[in-house]
């Protein structure tokens, strides 16, 4: 999103803690002032197809086919496009649409933000401001904030599928409340899936990580629970019910948003063919295929010098073509106008723009957020030159009729016009339950991690220490700092240092101190890039200030989204015990306590390399390749090509208050892939491999890579306490071929596994089929993404830290011997 929300996160900020009243209000009458209904069906209707509305317009509904409940979707869709003019076709092509009241269809307002609970960013969901309107909100019940769950790259380091699952349908059971209320619409742009490419860049907190397989669960998983509706599903995807429509983005290799002056608007990203598929693809790949969203966002950076909103390779070849998207594609907002006013792409009018983008497969323009001088906003750019676009022959009707078809096939799926029963009834009882406020502290549990613990300094015993100290510049952290971006206000909100209080007396002459440092959306933030990963200056001075000061070693609690390089505490005796927290949004603070005092067992996992500063001096951020490059001295990126010196915790990195142990089964035996149709290809291998085989590799493009492979993993807990443990699962690539990935996550499954004593406890209970997670079974999957398969054996390793690796399978990947390739 471009400057309607810089505008309002520039609010936020100046307006400060104070007088956040006069900060709401004022967003909210930006918001209104440019907008119409949320609903646009008024108070009373709850669907477009209703016949009292049609006759309050003056119209008979029965004359309108695609209000006929009985035809296809498909049909109904071209029946309303079919009544349309061209000039209120070209209306309904931006996010604020202007909907055909002559037809009786209304306005609608597409952009809606669900990131980790419904967000205030866009114009469409409403919150009401209790203070500033007692009571009352458009003579509506009364919305008073949302479940506000812990941001994203939290929720990845639980590396818990289910959890990722669940708090998508929380969340869009709040909207489909929301909906119903006339505050809230349908269409939802989240989730962001960009992989974290480079430790500066400001959007890692809205983000799964740095692992695109990670990242494409955790697509998956929040789009499901987003767009699935319980039962059996609709045989035509084109036309499954969803229950909120969720959305991919961004669409692609967009990872720098501005550093060092390059912005996301105007920046080309020169990717390779191989990064492109196997890194800046694969999550918007499982994310279309696997989860199938309804929708996916094109970015506003070009990709080999064409603007992704215009790449009819990306949009209509890829994303539609390839993956079969079922749903509509819409532009970052203003990504249109950029192309005209800030990339001056090929000196592109608004009319050129515009034609560009449809042409090449963009079915909504998001574009209201352009604010002119003396605060008129300025439609989007479809809207104001697609009639001239139509009229010059630079696109076609029928290409306006295509993007509109893909549009409301989407809300046709969405009970848009005919409602969907099973949701009718949500009110403002379903938002913010304590069901869902429970979710929300499970999951910010869930995602913190532990980073050291010297001496099992933690956990606190509340009862035998009874007081702390407590420091730094987030014991009181508010909202702006918790809930990270996104978001919209909590509905409950507890502080670190509230959560702490509940245990024990905060007194600054106790032995032990938790210091709450790291960072906030000043430093990292949409629009902004780190300069640099450590934590600021006079934070690190103050914390050493306090070890040095304190009897007893400290314990550090670091908020932030991307890695922070504390180096300076990794190893300092003083400093004891290191938790991060991430961002954990609403219940942040007795989430924190929970783990501090022990009621938490936690099981967190770095989603993304912590490197030392040193790292990123050593290669610019724009530099977008995933492999090193000797030539220019830049490092790898990611786990996957950096292992060198400059790391301080790597991906995956995790402690618990208790020992994990593996067993592992029998070796797997070979697995044979025929490949069809496949020929050989070149491999790059190390210069000093002698001989290689004849046929290096073969093409697996049309090839569904479903081999998968299973093999049992035997998790004991070999502690005092019941924990979750995430196993992670590696595939490593032959060591003698060039280029190729040190390893890289094939498949991970967090389980809870019971203390020891208490299995055996249990051992009779289980037999009589309670539920046992310690054995279990992980399915490794063939590592298709590379479009090419060496022929030697592919090791998959299962890990319990950084340093033990297990072997527990080894398979080869043969040709069909009856094939010539
Ligand atoms: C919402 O729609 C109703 C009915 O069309 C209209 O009376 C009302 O003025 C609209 N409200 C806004 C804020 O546009
Ligand atoms: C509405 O249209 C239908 C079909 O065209 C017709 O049968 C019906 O009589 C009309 N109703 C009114 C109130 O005009
Ligand atoms: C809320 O609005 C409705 C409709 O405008 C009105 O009837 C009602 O009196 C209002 N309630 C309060 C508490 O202001
Ligand atoms: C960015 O551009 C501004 C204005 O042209 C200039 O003052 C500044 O030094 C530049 N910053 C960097 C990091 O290049
Ligand atoms: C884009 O171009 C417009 C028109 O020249 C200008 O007003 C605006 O500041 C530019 N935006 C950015 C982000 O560079
Ligand atoms: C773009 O327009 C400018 C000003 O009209 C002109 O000087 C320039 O040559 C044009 N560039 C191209 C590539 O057409
Ligand atoms: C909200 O829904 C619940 C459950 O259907 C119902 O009991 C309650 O009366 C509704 N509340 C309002 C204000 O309509
Ligand atoms: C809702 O959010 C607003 C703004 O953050 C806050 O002032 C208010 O206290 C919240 N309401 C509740 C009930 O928590
Ligand atoms: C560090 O300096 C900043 C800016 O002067 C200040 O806002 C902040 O409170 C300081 N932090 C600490 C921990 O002293
Ligand atoms: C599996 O293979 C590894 C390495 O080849 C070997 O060390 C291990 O003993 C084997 N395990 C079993 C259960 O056969
Ligand atoms: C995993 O363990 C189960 C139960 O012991 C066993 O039935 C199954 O065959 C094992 N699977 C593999 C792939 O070793
Ligand atoms: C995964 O998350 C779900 C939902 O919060 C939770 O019930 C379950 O216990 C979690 N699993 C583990 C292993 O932590």
């Amino acid at each position: 999103m471009a400057s309607h929300l810089l505008l309002i996160l520039a609010a936020s900020l100046l307006c400060g803690g104070t007088i956040p009243v006069d900060c709401s209000s004022r967003t909210t009458a930006a918001a209104a002032a440019t907008t119409v209904n949320v609903t646009a069906f008024g108070k009373a209707y709850g669907k477009v197809c209703d016949a009292d509305r049609f006759a309050e317009l003056g119209l008979n509904m029965s004359a309108f086919p695609y209000c006929d409940a009985s035809l296809p979707y498909a049909e109904r869709v071209r029946d309303l496009i079919g009544w349309m003019t061209v000039e209120e076709k070209v209306g309904n092509l931006g996010d604020v649409s202007r909907g055909a009241p002559r037809v009786g269809l209304p306005p609608y307002k597409w952009w809606s933000e669900a990131l980790h609970g419904l967000s205030s960013t866009g114009p469409t969901t409403l919150f009401d401001d209790l203070r500033s309107r007692p009571g009352n909100h458009s003579g509506r019940a009364t919305v008073n904030n949302g479940t506000v769950f812990a941001n994203v790259i939290n929720s990845a380091a639980s590396f818990n599928e289910t959890l990722w699952k669940a708090i998508g349908q929380v969340v869009s059971t709040e909207a489909r409340a929301m909906y119903n209320l006339g505050k809230g619409g349908l269409t939802y742009w989240s989730p962001n899936i960009n992989v974290v490419r480079d430790p500066r860049w400001g959007r890692a907190l809205e983000t799964p990580g740095e692992d695109p397989f990670v990242a494409g669960r955790y697509a998956v998983n929040f789009v499901r629970g987003m767009q699935d509706i319980p039962g059996p599903g609709a045989g035509d995807p084109h036309a499954r019910p969803i229950k909120t429509a969720a959305c991919c983005k961004h669409f692609a290799a967009y990872d720098v948003d501005d550093w060092h002056n390059h912005t996301r608007f105007t920046f080309d990203a020169r990717v390779s063919e191989r990064d492109m598929a196997e890194s800046f693809l694969r999550p918007f790949e499982m994310c279309v295929r696997e989860g199938d969203a309804s929708s996916v966002m094109c970015s506003y950076n070009s990709v080999n010098g064409v603007p992704a909103c215009a790449d009819a390779r990306l949009l209509s070849g890829t994303v539609r073509g390839d993956w079969q998207l079922h749903g509509y594609i819409v532009s970052d907002c203003d990504a249109v106008r950029v192309m005209t006013d800030n990339a001056t792409w090929l000196n592109f009018t608004g009319a050129d723009s515009s034609a560009a983008a449809v042409r090449a497969g963009l079915d909504l323009d998001c574009g209201e957020s352009w604010i002119e001088e003396g605060g008129r906003p300025l439609r989007d750019f479809l809207s104001v030159y697609g009639v001239a676009a139509v009229a010059q022959g630079k696109m076609r009707e029928s290409d306006v009729d295509n993007a509109l078809t893909n549009q409301y096939m989407t809300l046709m799926r969405l009970g848009y016009f005919d409602n969907i029963p099973q949701y009718a009834a949500l009110n403002e009882t379903d938002i913010c339950t304590g069901e869902h406020k429970g979710l929300a502290l499970d999951g910010a549990r869930q995602g913190i991690v532990l980073l050291k613990n010297r001496g099992n300094l933690l956990p606190l015993d509340a009862k035998k220490i009874l007081a702390v100290a407590v420091h730094g510049p987030h014991a009181r952290a508010p909202e702006k700092v918790m809930d990270g971006d996104y978001t919209g206000p909590p509905c409950r909100y507890v502080t670190p240092r509230q959560g702490i209080s509940k245990d024990v007396k905060i007194s600054h002459r106790a032995k032990t101190t938790i210091y709450f440092g790291g960072i906030n959306l000043h430093i990292e933030r949409e629009g902004n890039d780190r300069e640099d990963i450590l934590l600021p200056k006079n934070q690190t001075k103050e914390i050493l200030h306090f070890a040095a000061a304190s009897p007893n070693p400290i314990i550090l609690v670091i908020l932030s989204g991307g890695g922070i390089d504390i180096s300076f505490a990794q190893n300092h005796p003083k400093i004891g015990a290191i938790l991060w927290a991430g961002y954990p949004g609403g219940e942040g603070g007795n989430a924190i306590a929970d783990v501090i005092f022990g009621r938490y067992n936690p099981g967190g996992r770095l989603p993304l390399t912590w490197f030392k500063n040193k790292y990123i001096q050593q290669i610019p951020m724009t530099s977008m390749g995933f492999r090193p490059v000797p030539e220019l001295g830049y490092p790898g990126r990611t786990y996957k090509f950096y292992d060198g010196p400059e790391l301080l915790y790597p991906f995956g990195y995790g402690l618990s208050y208790t020992k994990f142990l593996y067993e592992t089964g029998t070796n797997g035996s070979a697995v044979t892939i025929s490949v069809p149709g496949g020929h050989c290809k070149g491999l790059s291998y190390k210069p000093s491999v002698a001989t290689t085989p004849a046929c290096q590799a073969v093409n697996v493009n049309g090839h569904a890579c479903t081999e998968t492979v299973s093999f049992n993993v035997s998790v004991t807990n070999a502690g005092g306490r019941d924990g979750a443990h995430v196993v992670l699962v590696y595939t490593a690539p032959p060591p003698e071929v060039a280029q190729a990935p040190i390893k890289q996550v094939a498949a991970f499954r967090r389980v809870l596994v019971p203390a020891k004593d208490r299995v055996h406890r249990r051992a009779v209970r289980r037999e009589q089929g309670a539920g046992r997670e310690r054995r279990l079974v992980v399915v490794g999957v063939v590592p298709c993404q590379d479009r090419a398969l060496g022929l030697d054996s592919v090791a998959v390793r299962g890990d319990v830290f950084e340093s033990m690796f297990v072997t527990v399978l080894a398979f080869s990947i043969q040709l069909d011997p009856k094939r010539k390739y």
